[in-house]
């Protein structure tokens, strides 16, 4: 290659202009040149290029590549491949740079190959950006696979309410039909249009999570009055399935808790629903306990929710906190739900310094769920 750009190169520039030009390229651009002899000796190195890879021009002159390079299997298997008379191009990762090697073979006048030239230049960068936008290529995809993925589920969970609000409504426009079966019939049309209205409340929330809109909203409350106005609302629910709903307070109480009262309500009212709903028999356990941080604000107010229902299998556990999550369609088809509600719960939990966990689960024997959020200062 050399000798073909010295023939053009003296035509138009005459050879010391040419070497100058040459030197002036091999001095200023990020490229090195090198040539190997048949046997692997160094006949050339240059370029500063070499910078890079911590070599000055002509270092290498001499020694032997194969002795030099044997631990770049790459970079040996790319020259063998030019001394047998290829003239190709590769990219190799090597010395922790990324390069761009041109490598030819150069022969004498029988036609025989008798070295080597090989020009690299250094890409490091632009490898960098193909892999940054590699991988933002495949975040965007994933976003927009799991974008479509909730839609279909929310277009599902429309549907099945809405076909049971319809359905039921026409039967009801029916004349002759028992007072007994018109108020079970209204009853599955409010179950839906409630389960609508779930939807529809998660989905808002989700949207401002999704957008960041998540402003945290403190008042103070009287820990007892809150906790038991809480607990009452869904005594309710329990006493329907003759499940015992208990309240504990473990170690220190205080008066007064200050924190995002409708947030924590959402959270505490989900879990407490979530285990009165998977529970058949048995008791839904609530304790709650208070720890005073290093410094005020840092007060945190703990909710452990235990009961001795479904349980999770633990494949199933895993997705508990992702949007429509639901362990076991069977029992979620049977108990109702959006499958939002841990998702949901656990976003608000850590924008208010906090987290949600599942503590522990075994199937047939009950779940127990912690919740933490920071109420500081307590008084
Ligand atoms: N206490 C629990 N016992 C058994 N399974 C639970 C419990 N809490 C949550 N799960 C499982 O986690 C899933 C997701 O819960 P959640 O996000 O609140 O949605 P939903 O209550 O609308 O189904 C439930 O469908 C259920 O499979
Ligand atoms: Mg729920």
């Amino acid at each position: 290659m050399l000798g073909t750009l010295k023939t053009i190169g003296e035509k138009t520039l005459g050879k010391s202009s040419l070497e100058s030009t040459f030197h002036t390229l091999l001095g200023r651009a990020p490229i090195a040149i090198w040539s190997i002899a048949k046997d692997g000796t160094y006949l050339m190195c240059d370029g500063k290029g070499l910078e890079s890879l911590n070599l000055k021009p002509g270092e290498l002159v001499g020694k032997n590549f194969f002795e030099f390079r044997k631990n770049s299997p790459r970079l040996v298997e790319n020259v063998k491949r030019a001394l047998e008379g290829e003239t190709f191009r590769a990219d190799v990762f090597h010395q922790n740079i990324w390069l761009d090697t041109w490598y030819t073979p150069e022969y004498d006048s029988n036609g025989n190959v008798i070295s080597m030239i090989a020009i690299s230049i250094e890409i490091d960068e632009r490898k960098k950006n193909e892999e940054q936008l590699k991988i933002a290529r495949e975040q965007a995809e994933t976003r927009s696979e799991a974008k479509s993925r909730f839609l279909s589920h929310v277009s599902h969970e429309i549907r099945t309410p809405m076909t049971t609000i319809l359905g039921f409504s026409e039967i009801l426009k029916k004349e002759g039909i028992s007072e007994k079966d018109r108020a079970l019939f209204v009853e599955k049309i409010e179950r839906g249009g409630k389960s609508l209205l779930r939807l529809v409340d998660d989905l808002l929330d989700i949207s401002k999570i999704e957008a960041g809109k998540t402003t945290v909203e403190k008042k103070r409350v009287n820990l007892t009055e809150w906790l038991s106005e809480v607990v009452s609302f869904m005594e309710f629910t329990a006493s329907k399935k003759h499940i015992i709903l208990d309240l504990k307070y473990e170690g220190k109480k205080p008066k007064t808790i200050y924190t995002d009262i409708n947030r924590a309500r959402q959270i505490l009212t989900n879990l407490l629903s979530n285990a009165i709903k998977f529970t058949e028999k048995g008791a839904v356990t609530l304790t709650v306990r208070c720890y005073t941080g290093n410094t005020s604000s840092d007060d945190v107010i703990e909710f452990e929710v235990e009961d001795t229902g479904a349980g999770i299998i633990p494949e199933n556990q895993k997705n508990l906190f992702k949007p429509f999550g639901q362990g076991d369609k069977s029992i979620s088809g049977k108990y109702g739900g959006t499958g939002l509600g841990l998702f949901v719960s656990k976003q608000w939990a850590e924008r208010m310094g906090g987290s949600l966990e599942l503590v522990r689960s075994e199937p047939g024997k009950g779940s127990c769920f912690l919740a933490r959020i920071k109420a500081g200062p307590f008084d």
